[in-house]
């Protein structure tokens, strides 16, 4: 029986997110600029983004491009930005015909200015999607978006419009970029690389961790059906025990 039949469709993830690493090494183990690989990266991206949509997983989350990354070569950033462009305008199409809804995280402030408005522009024009979101990690970093949660609640207790006895975990993921997301169920992380590089910290406090040494430009379906695999195999205890949950 092939890998994805062995998938069960009443125990998927309701968000995988995913940290693509080692775009650089693939592209340098062939002897090619870095940006080749981030190139064929896209092309990673789009085919888990397709199986993903196919299994009817309804939330995904891919980190793009971290804080850190702005400190890269001036040459590389500038070409990932471009990579962004080029994709969101190939990739509508694909995102409407599925039912796509494109969404972003992170400081799109910082982004230039064509990267912010056809980003915006083609999350306007999906936004009515359901079938899935797909979500972005643009200029994202988990250190950034607590310190604008703590900030933005502190501006209200100042302003008497909640009191510190209130603040919940609720109130603080209402204040996340990913407040309309639920909690990651799995993480992946390409590459051999086993950190989470300030990666979505808060909500990937139940998650399950799934490492593989495959190279992002690599990463096909088959892998994924893999990394779910591992992921119903695991038992998920919430901090109860194995008799609770089997009781
Ligand atoms: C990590 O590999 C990858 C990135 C920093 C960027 C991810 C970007 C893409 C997959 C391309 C385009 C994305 C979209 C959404 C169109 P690395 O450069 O850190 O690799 P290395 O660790 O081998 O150097």
């Amino acid at each position: 029986m092939d890998t994805q039949k062995k998938i069960d469709p009443n125990k998927l993830p309701q968000h995988i997110a995913i940290i693509m690493d080692g775009n650089g090494r693939w592209a340098k183990n062939r002897g090619k600029f870095r940006v080749f690989g981030h190139e064929q990266g896209a092309e990673s991206v789009r085919e888990i983004v397709e199986a993903c949509a196919e299994l009817n997983i309804p939330n995904l989350t891919l980190y793009a491009f971290s804080t850190e990354n702005w400190r890269r070569p001036k040459l590389e950033v500038q070409a990932l930005m471009k990579l962004l462009v080029k994709a969101l305008d190939k990739e509508l199409p694909t995102l409407q015909k599925n039912g796509i809804r494109l969404n972003a995280i992170g400081n799109l402030e910082a982004l230039p200015e064509k990267a912010r408005k056809d980003l915006i522009s083609v999350m306007d024009r999906t936004s009515e999607n359901t079938h899935m979101t797909l979500t972005l990690a643009l200029s994202y970093g988990s250190r950034e978006e607590i310190t604008k949660t703590i900030k933005e609640i502190s501006l209200k207790v100042k302003n008497n419009l909640i009191s510190p006895s209130d603040i919940n975990e609720s109130i603080i993921n209402n204040h996340l970029y990913t407040r309309d997301l639920p909690d990651v169920d799995l993480l992946i992380r390409t590459s051999g690389e086993q950190r989470i590089s300030n990666f979505l910290l808060w909500q990937i406090a139940y998650a399950e961790l799934h490492f593989t040494e495959t190279l992002w430009p690599d990463y096909t379906k088959a892998h994924l059906y893999n990394a779910i695999l591992d992921y119903q195999n695991r038992e998920r205890r919430f901090g109860k025990t194995s008799e609770q949950l089997n009781a």
